[in-house]
């Protein structure tokens, strides 16, 4: 049980200390504040060494003149040792980690910045790692959120892993020691917010006694630097504040929400902010009262800013009552219809929040063309954790390469390099903020996730918002290293599985741009490729007996290709140049067009289910290979998952073959699909 929940912060011994032995034994904080993320990082590095070496490491609070561990921010490090070289190279929540003189050397921007080098180093010295090293590490970009879709009554929007560490009955919830561990792991991987309530809000959080249990809640937060933000219902003045509106222009609404704004500073000085979904699956919005998503965005951001807060506004809007039976309709093309008009109308603390697809969380999407078509505001990446699409975590699903790919896209705007992550990081655009959000949506269960395994995505999370340039292979063999061992074939085993875990997943859901095949009306889970079409939600596959596929064209579909940048439009625009793994995303073909790979693409729908299901089996095989090399526990419980994904992906397989062929009639070659 200690080693799942401890996850990668198991801080277990590893077998050569090399040349730590002669490893400074005491800790100096400059400039600690109580309770501070430099405290913090003066317990972690006695709690790690401890473990690590099995040595004890005092904690001073001023020099000694012994060698020591130095940690604390710049400006203190520079009070006691003089000026320092690599200063003027941090950023904020960047660090300075040197283990090659005397002392070690930890020195952060900020206080939090101390505290993520402590993980580094700890993080280096878990794996046996103790080369020299001086380096700075600074943040690819300001906000590292994760975002927790919690409700008041516990339960967990979209959440796989038990009930809430949050709320429960309605209020917060009256036991909070699990959140310290929590808030150590989010900080260890360099997260620096977390909102913890569901987007889809419910107003009584703001009631006077959830206010003050939010103060609560921040406190547990604090010390690791991981500031508080809160979703809010757009309709909050109505439903708890008893006016009779909630139109974001009237001066009642107005000074309601900086009233309601003042007592929740007064509880949680340092709230990092607002998260809004507004105008979306039903949530209340200013289009009610014909105002502008950026009148309600600006609402909020002119309230949060005198206490320096920020306002993440979700891009997640569209109509799910479109009708199916017009052609042009997509909601692909909702993000950039909606937000296109309103760039450079929102203020500089807002910041808009886009899901890395223009749908929702699918197992293949393109980048949101949001990302290239928003120049003069603040942007995000909104990420899943929680596997919502993606098997909740009872099929293994990898998500660095995923994510990866989609920040490594270079969409082109104004033909000039613009990759999703330089967009996000505020760069290519020269914004002031902008960064990254993870929906999390970690649960009561001793594990966090649900899985074990799946906690490398949470790890993995962290890391590419703290440098998307890391490839997600080595982040995962770290993860790896730190939670469970590094017995080279326990690394090999879990590497191969993982890494292999998206194709195969792609392969037995839905292949080619098709969109995860799950069902989609209610629990998005398991085979239902049915429920996609001739409904308001729009995530159509058009699938009839000779053809399958949406038309995003711009000379005879929905137009979607054409929100991006010139040389991207053209390429989608045309099935020679859509990659395959798009295709169906882009085009409306018949099941017999013939691939890049040379296969048609019902052929390759039979194959890749036979293919990815078959994979999944071995998962099993592979697994049970570490018997004896995983604690029992965590050994029994990922076999458990392993088996029943294989099972699982069966059903998969034979469920979507069988529905193609029906539809289709067209026979498998291999003569394994239909009724022979
Ligand atoms: C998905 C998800 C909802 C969630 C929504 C959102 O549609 O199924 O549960 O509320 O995304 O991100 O707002």
């Amino acid at each position: 049980a200690e080693d799942g929940y401890r996850a990668w912060l198991r801080y277990a011994p590893v077998a050569s200390s090399g040349n730590y032995s002669s490893l400074p034994s005491s800790i100096v904080l400059l400039n600690a504040t109580r309770n501070g993320p430099v405290s913090t990082a003066g317990r972690e590095l006695q709690q790690g060494i401890r473990g690590i070496l099995g040595k004890r490491v005092d904690i001073n609070e001023t020099a000694t003149g012994s060698p020591a561990i130095i940690v604390g921010t710049a400006e203190a490090y520079k009070l006691v040792y003089g000026d320092f070289e690599e200063e003027g190279e941090l950023e904020e929540d960047g660090y300075y980690l040197s283990t090659e003189g005397r002392d070690i050397v930890i020195v952060g921007q900020n206080q939090r910045g101390a505290l993520y080098g402590a993980f580094d180093f700890l993080r280096r010295i878990g794996q046996g790692n103790f080369a020299p090293t001086s380096h700075v590490s600074n943040p690819h970009a300001p906000i590292r959120w994760s975002n927790e879709w919690d409700n008041l009554d516990g339960t967990i929007e979209r959440g796989y892993a038990g009930t809430s560490l949050f709320f429960q009955d309605g209020h917060r919830a009256t036991n909070l020691f699990r959140l310290t561990d929590y808030a150590r792991l989010l900080a260890s991987v360099g997260i620096n917010g977390i909102v913890i309530n569901n987007v889809n809000a419910n107003a009584s959080l703001l009631s006077p006694e959830n206010i003050q249990g939010l103060g609560s809640i921040a406190n547990t937060f604090r010390p690791y630097g991981v500031r508080l933000g809160i979703s809010l219902n757009f309709a909050s003045p109505q439903i708890i504040g008893g006016l009779n509106t909630f139109d974001p222009l009237d001066p009642k609404v107005i000074s309601w929400w900086s009233n309601i704004t003042d007592a929740l500073y007064a509880s949680v000085p340092d709230l990092a902010g607002y998260l809004v979904k507004a105008n979306s699956e039903g949530q209340p919005g200013p289009l009610t009262y014909n105002r502008t998503l950026a009148d309600g965005a600006n609402l909020f951001a002119k309230a949060v800013k005198p206490h320096g807060g920020i306002v993440m506004f979700r891009a997640f809007v569209y109509d799910h009552h479109i009708s199916p039976d017009n052609w042009k309709n997509d909601r692909a093309n909702a993000a950039v219809d909606f937000f296109k008009p309103l760039d450079g109308k929102f203020d500089d603390n807002v910041v808009v929040q886009i899901k890395y697809g223009p749908i929702d969380f699918q197992v293949r999407e393109p980048p949101s063309p949001l990302f290239s078509t928003l120049r003069k505001t603040n942007v995000a990446i909104e990420l899943q954790i929680t596997q919502e699409y993606l098997g909740h975590q009872d099929h293994l699903v990898y998500l660095g390469p995923l994510w990866k790919e989609i920040l490594e896209y270079d969409l082109r705007a104004d033909d000039r390099p613009s990759k999703v992550k330089d967009i996000v990081s505020s760069e290519r655009f020269g914004r002031p903020l902008g960064g990254f959000a993870g929906v999390v949506n970690v649960g009561s269960e001793n594990n966090w996730l649900g899985s074990h395994l799946a906690m490398s995505n949470l790890y993995a999370y962290g890391m590419l918002a703290w440098n998307p340039s890391l490839e997600p292979q080595d982040i995962l063999q770290d993860w790896i290293r730190l939670t469970f061992s590094s017995d080279p074939k326990v690394i090999d085993v879990i590497t191969e599985m993982s890494m292999k875990s998206w194709p195969v997943y792609e392969n037995y859901t839905g292949n080619l741009g098709i969109q995860t095949l799950t069902d989609i009306l209610y629990t998005h889970y398991g085979p239902n490729p049915a429920s996609q079409d001739n409904n308001g939600w729009g995530q159509w596959t058009r699938a009839n007996k000779h053809t399958i596929g949406m038309d995003r064209t711009v000379k005879n579909g929905t137009g979607n290709a054409g929100q991006y940048p010139p040389q991207i439009a053209s390429q989608f625009e045309n099935i020679e140049t859509t990659p395959d793994n798009l295709l169906l995303w882009f085009h409306h073909v018949p099941y017999t067009q013939v691939l890049k790979s040379g296969k048609t693409v019902i052929q390759h729908f039979y194959d890749a289910h036979y293919e990815g299901a078959a994979v999944a089996q071995t998962f099993v095989k592979l697994w049970e290979s570490l018997k004896g090399k995983v604690d029992k526990e965590r050994y029994e419980e990922v076999l458990f998952k392993q088996v029943y994904q294989a099972g699982h992906a069966l059903v998969w397989r034979d469920s979507i073959n069988q529905f193609y062929y029906n539809l289709s009639e067209i026979p498998d070659q291999a003569k394994r699909v239909g009724n022979h």
